[in-house]
């Protein structure tokens, strides 16, 4: 693609995250927002007003088969996502999708099946994988200077009593909406990326906070990965404190404390050297230190920059169809345990 054609995006539902994706395509150079669908009319024209959309429908079909779209970013609830995956995939659109990928091991099948069958790129948008104290952990960890990661922990805590999603939808009962898929992937992601892939998940849960909801709000998963370490995510959507996800990588040779929505991060290392890092600083971007990274501003900007940059050529995607899958398939693990009782083995057959 030449450099003075505008890479140009259409939008898959006009909420909350949409805009916030929206927000973060106009700080990039390049780049134009050139349509959005969404089926509630007063979402669809009031997104399209604030970001001087010219082309709004109530059809994500009516988006991807416009000339004038090369990417399409899918911020609809989670249910729709496979679908208007595969549909763009198949419409020769880039796809950046919002988490959770999907919801069923069916479903991955299908977008991975889909991304391999087009020439297009296809990105799951973990956005905690640009968080600047995230980035920072790792490298310690990558490194080798916290030695053998043995444990790797992180919680997803954000109170959910009032964050329905428009229309209800991630209440509904009629199409449940597990917290540990749909807000715990982040951190299940998180312990991912950092501890490589489990193989078998334990867990309980139970429903204490948000007794109204048809899904537990709260779960304590335990994972067992391949190496011999060992993880634990912590989900509640139902706590009374600030969001929250605070993480602790366990190595052999030292500990690291981070969070997203921190701008610093604590590494201790043998010797009982502390050290308090700014995040962001060894990141390969800078932070402006004094706004808070929960902002998930500049976070989602990264992200869209990264996306652009793979469609562009300039970066091979590492965040794919099968490493979302990863993370779909470890989270539906853990549920699945919490329900039986039983370990259960993380599928990874994508
Ligand atoms: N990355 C993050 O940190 C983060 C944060 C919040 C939400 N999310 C994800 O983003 C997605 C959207 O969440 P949200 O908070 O913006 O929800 P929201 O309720 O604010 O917005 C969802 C929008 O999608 C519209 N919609 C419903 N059905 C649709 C369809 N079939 N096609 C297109 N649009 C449709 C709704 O009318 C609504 O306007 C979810 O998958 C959610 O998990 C990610």
């Amino acid at each position: 693609m030449s450099s003075a054609k505008p890479f140009r995006i259409g939008l898959i539902g006009a909420g909350s995250m949409a805009r916030a994706h929206a927000y973060a395509l106009r700080n990039i150079e390049g780049v134009a927002i050139t349509a959005v669908c969404d089926p509630d009319p007063e979402q669809v024209a009031g997104t399209a007003q604030t970001f001087e959309i010219p082309f709004t429908t109530a059809e994500h079909q009516a988006v991807i088969a416009r000339e004038d779209v090369d990417a399409v970013v899918i911020a609809s609830p989670d249910f729709a996502h496979a679908e208007q995956a595969a549909d763009a995939l198949r419409a020769g659109k880039h796809v950046l999708c919002e988490k959770p990928m999907v919801r069923s091991l069916d479903e991955c099948r299908q977008v991975v099946a889909a991304a391999d069958a087009s020439q297009q790129v296809f990105m799951i948008g973990q956005v905690c994988r640009f968080s600047p104290g995230f980035i920072t952990g790792k490298r310690f960890v990558d490194e080798g200077h916290i030695g053998e990661l043995f444990l790797v922990e992180s919680e997803y805590a954000h109170d959910y009593s009032h964050i329905h999603g428009h229309g209800g939808w991630r209440i509904d009962p009629t199409r449940l909406r597990e917290p540990f898929l749909g807000g715990a992937c982040h951190a299940v992601d998180l312990v991912r990326w950092v501890g490589g892939q489990p193989t078998e998940a334990f867990a309980y849960s139970n429903r204490k906070a948000l007794t109204e909801w048809p899904v537990d709000d709260c779960t304590v998963a335990v994972y067992r990965f391949a190496s011999g370490a060992v993880g634990k995510v912590v989900c509640s959507v139902g706590c009374k404190r600030d969001y929250t996800m605070r993480s602790v990588f366990w190595g052999t040779k030292g500990t690291v404390i981070c969070d997203n929505t921190s701008t610093s991060i604590t590494v201790y290392l043998t010797g009982a050297e502390k050290l308090e890092l700014p995040a962001g600083l060894p990141a390969p971007f800078t932070l402006p230190l004094d706004i808070p990274v929960g902002t998930q501003v500049k976070m989602t900007e990264m992200e869209n920059r990264t996306f652009i940059a793979c469609c562009r050529g300039e970066q091979p995607p590492a965040m794919d169809a099968r490493e979302g899958s990863r993370t779909v398939a470890a989270c539906l693990a853990a549920i699945e345990s919490a329900k039986t009782g039983k370990p259960v083995p993380v599928a990874s057959d994508f």
